[in-house]
C-alpha cells in the first residue's frame, strides 16, 4: 500500500447508514498515486456511495475521508472547492445536459473553475479533449443526439478536461458493447500512462478490470473484503471473492498470492 503521504484519496474507518441500512462499515482504504485503483462489488454494495464520499457530496457518519490531505467533511467549502478543482468525476448516470450540446457539457468544470480562460482557450482545450476521447468535431452535436458509447466518452472528456489529478469513473463501461466497453478501457490507460493520473473506478467488467486495473479493491457487506494488485486479488482463496469473480477466469500468475490483504468478514 502507498505511504500515507504519498496517498491522493485516504479512507480511514468510514462508516455510513441510511436510515437503518448500514451501506458503509469500517472501510479503510488508501489509494495508491498515479496507478488506477478498481472497485468491484455486487450491486447496491455502497460503491458509488464510497465515490460520493470522496468527492464530497455524501459525508461519513464516522471516520475520515481525506483527498489530498484535506478532511471533505469538516474543511471549509473554500478548500472543498479547491480539492474539487483538482478532480475529475464521471457519474454512474452520465449526469450530462441534454439542453448542452455536446462541447458545452464538456466546457462546463472549464466555466467553473477556470474562469481566467477566454472563450476562444476555453473552446480549443474542448477540441483538445473530444480528439483525446475520439470524438473530434463533436461540438456542435446536440447531446441528445449522442449513442450510449459517445455519452461515456463526451463523460470522460468533461471529467478530464481541466487537467485533474484524480479522476473517479463510476462505471465507465455499463451498457456498452464489449468493443466499445475494450476502447474505453484502453482510453483509461493511455490516459494513466500519458497523463499520470490517480484513477479510481468503480466497475462490473471484471476482465476489463483486470486489463486497466494496477489494484483492486472489493467491497461486500459493508466492508472492505479484498485488497490488492489485481493478481493477488484475483487469485485470493477468499469464498466471497472467488464467488464474486467466478471460477474460470484465466488470469496471470500473481507474484506473491500470500500477501493479498484480506481481512475476514
Ligand atoms: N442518498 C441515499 N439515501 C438513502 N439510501 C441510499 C442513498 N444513496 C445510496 N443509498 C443506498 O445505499 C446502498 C448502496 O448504494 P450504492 O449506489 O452505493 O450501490 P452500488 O454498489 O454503487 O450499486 P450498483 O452496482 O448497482 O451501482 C443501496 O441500498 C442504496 O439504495
Ligand atoms: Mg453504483
Amino acid at each position: 500500500m502507498a505511504e500515507p503521504t504519498d496517498a491522493p484519496v485516504r479512507l480511514v474507518d468510514v462508516h455510513k447508514r441510511f436510515g437503518t441500512l448500514t451501506v458503509l462499515d469500517g472501510v479503510s482504504l488508501d489509494i495508491p498515486r498515479g496507478q488506477t485503483t478498481a472497485i468491484i462489488g455486487p450491486s447496491g454494495t455502497g460503491k458509488s456511495v464510497l465515490l460520493k464520499h470522496i468527492v464530497g457530496l455524501i459525508k461519513p457518519d464516522a471516520g475520515e475521508v481525506s483527498v489530498f490531505g484535506t478532511n471533505m467533511a469538516t474543511a471549509p467549502e473554500r478548500e472543498v472547492y479547491a480539492v474539487r478543482k483538482r478532480l475529475g468525476m464521471l457519474f454512474q448516470d452520465g449526469a450530462l445536459f441534454d439542453s448542452f450540446s455536446t462541447g458545452e457539457n464538456i466546457e462546463f468544470p472549464l466555466k467553473q473553475h477556470h474562469p481566467e480562460m477566454s472563450p476562444a482557450q476555453r473552446r480549443a482545450r474542448v477540441e483538445e479533449v473530444l480528439a483525446m476521447v475520439e470524438l473530434p468535431g463533436l461540438y456542435d452535436r446536440p447531446t441528445p443526439a449522442l449513442s450510449g458509447g459517445q455519452r461515456k466518452r463526451v463523460g470522460l472528456a468533461r471529467a478530464i478536461v481541466t487537467g485533474p489529478e484524480l479522476v473517479l469513473f463510476d462505471e465507465p463501461n455499463s451498457g456498452l458493447d464489449p468493443m466499445t466497453s475494450d476502447a474505453i478501457d484502453a482510453l483509461i490507460g493511455h490516459l494513466k500512462e500519458t497523463l499520470g493520473i490517480t484513477f479510481v473506478v468503480i466497475t462490473h467488467d471484471i476482465v476489463g478490470t483486470i486489463n486497466v486495473a494496477d489494484h483492486i479493491a472489493m467491497l461486500y457487506g459493508g466492508k472492505l473484503v479484498a485488497w490488492g494488485t489485481c493478481a493477488e486479488v484475483t487469485h485470493s482463496e477468499h469464498p466471497i471473492v472467488r464467488r464474486f469473480l467466478g471460477r474460470n477466469l484465466i488470469l496471470p500468475a500473481p507474484h506473491d498470492p500470500a500477501s493479498a490483504r484480506l481481512p475476514s468478514i
